[in-house]
């Protein structure tokens, strides 16, 4: 079981995404549970202020510190009371923003045995740099792009740890073969009719030989990661029978054409 501790400025915007599919019933089951909480709820002036000038000049608004820093510290304090053992600044607690960290999978695999996870979604054009340096623990990016908060990021971090969590995935042998294939792409699948308009499932799926099967999937998952993230295969735990395979396919400059082959 995953608790994950959200706070936004908008807490209706996880909704939807939350309501349905996978993430709908691992909360039903109570595998995972979602906490929302109103950053502008932590304010104590008239206004609820949240945002304002930066020092020194310059456009935009920065978050304040104080709903911040107020709103985390109650968390930590209802985990604790909810029985957690240790230090409550052990709780990760995570800032979603530009400037972070790229998220991968293995930090999601990380955060996947964690109890409880605190996110902080910033908004306007930053964050005090007082939350970055002295209350998060983490700061993550998911992607080289802008987006107008941390919302977003958030609910892609959610629901990347959550199908991590034993029991959230409905088969056991999803996750098994993620692991199997850790840090290549994915090979091509085909499901029925067998030809569509024309296009054929390739042979070797249909043989039955899963021995066949599977050596063909991991070769193309092979020269897929190759033509499309060389990055990514650099860092894969390959064999040496991957690599053999890899080193003819590399030699021939092109990877052998034929059904189900990769075209750039
Ligand atoms: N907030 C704004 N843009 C973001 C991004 N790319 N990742 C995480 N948080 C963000």
């Amino acid at each position: 079981m995953i608790r994950f501790h959200i706070l936004t400025l908008f807490p209706e915007a996880f909704q939807g995404p939350f309501d349905v599919s996978i993430l709908n019933r691992a909360r039903e089951q109570g595998l995972v549970e979602v906490h929302l909480y109103n950053t502008r709820d932590f304010t104590h002036d008239r206004h609820h202020t949240v945002d304002d000038y930066p020092f020194g000049g310059g456009g935009g608004m920065l978050m304040k510190p104080e709903p911040l820093f107020e709103a985390v510290e109650a968390v930590r304090e209802g985990i604790l009371q909810g029985g957690k053992v240790g230090e409550v600044s052990e709780v990760p607690t995570i800032l979603l923003s530009p400037q972070g960290e790229l998220f991968c999978q293995a930090m999601a695999e990380r955060w996947a045995q964690e109890k409880d996870l605190i996110l902080v979604c910033g908004r306007y054009e930053g964050v005090d740099e007082r939350v970055r340096q002295h209350l998060a623990t983490e700061e993550v990016s998911i992607g080289d792009y802008v987006l107008g908060g941390g919302e977003l990021p958030a609910m892609v971090l959610v629901e990347t740890i959550a199908r991590l969590v034993p029991g959230v995935l409905g088969s056991a042998e999803s996750l098994e073969e993620e692991s199997h294939a850790a840090g290549l792409l994915e090979y091509p699948q085909y499901t029925r009719p067998r030809e569509f308009q024309g296009w054929e499932v390739p042979e070797v799926l249909l043989s039955g030989d899963h021995q066949r099967v599977a050596r063909w999937r991991r070769e193309q998952a092979l020269l897929r990661t190759w033509q499309r993230r060389p990055d990514l295969l650099a860092r894969a735990q390959l064999t040496a029978e991957d690599r053999e395979f890899l080193a003819q396919a590399l030699a021939s400059q092109e990877p052998p054409e034929g059904e189900g082959a990769v075209h750039a």
